[in-house]
């Protein structure tokens, strides 16, 4: 018994020293141009959706979704995000596969989060991926409308729908309503073309 014990025990002490040397020896790659296999983007993304389903907590937003503050989050979106998100002219960013593991493209492919899901990611950031945390450059407030307008991507009012036309040269894009929302998807349907 004494030695199967001591037989597991060198064999878990081997394989973490085996480890850390691949580790320290250099075999883990260290470039960021390159492509997720599949098992470890799914490993991956459900370790991070189980580590927020832990920790975030679940608020609701302090922020009603009016149009001044759905425009105040396009604006911070433009200014903070879209450079890795992918900008409001409906083009993915050309840093999409710079990064690894790659940056989701949240306004042509939007995100179905909850927003407490949503701010707890913008506010603390993604561990071991470029995604900051911006708990010390934007606001609160500031957090909360780039949540609301995340999250209103295919629902957004007309008012909105227009000063994004405006500003940016093209409509919200078609794909912003493949989200369940079947009253926001008609609304915004209507303001297309
Ligand atoms: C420097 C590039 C970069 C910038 C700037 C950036 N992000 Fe990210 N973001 C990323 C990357 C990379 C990921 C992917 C992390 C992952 O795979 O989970 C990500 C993931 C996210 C997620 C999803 C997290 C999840 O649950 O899967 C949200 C939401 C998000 N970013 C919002 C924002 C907002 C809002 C801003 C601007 C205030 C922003 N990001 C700015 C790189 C960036």
């Amino acid at each position: 018994m004494r030695s199967f014990t001591l037989g597991i025990i060198v064999t878990l002490l081997v394989l973490v020293l085996g480890a850390l040397a691949f580790a320290l020896l250099g075999y883990i790659p260290s470039n960021a141009n390159a492509k997720p296999s599949h098992m470890e983007m799914r490993v991956a993304m459900n370790a991070l959706d189980a580590s927020m389903d832990r920790h975030a907590p679940r608020l609701s937003s302090p922020i009603p979704p009016t149009d001044a503050n759905l425009i105040d989050g396009m604006k911070i979106y433009t200014m903070n995000c879209a450079v890795c998100h992918g900008t409001l002219d409906n083009k993915p960013s050309p840093l999409e596969h710079s990064f690894y593991p790659p940056v989701p493209q949240v306004i042509l492919h939007p995100l179905d989060d909850p927003e407490w899901h949503l701010y707890y990611a913008v506010t603390t950031g993604v561990r071991y991926t470029g995604m900051p945390s911006w708990d010390t450059a934007l606001s609160e407030q500031e957090r909360w409308k780039v949540t609301a307008f995340l999250s209103h991507l295919g629902k957004l009012p007309p008012a909105v729908r227009d000063y994004w036309k405006q500003a940016y040269g093209v409509s919200p894009q078609p794909a912003a309503m493949d989200m369940k929302d079947m009253d926001g998807a008609g609304k915004a349907s209507s303001g297309n073309h």
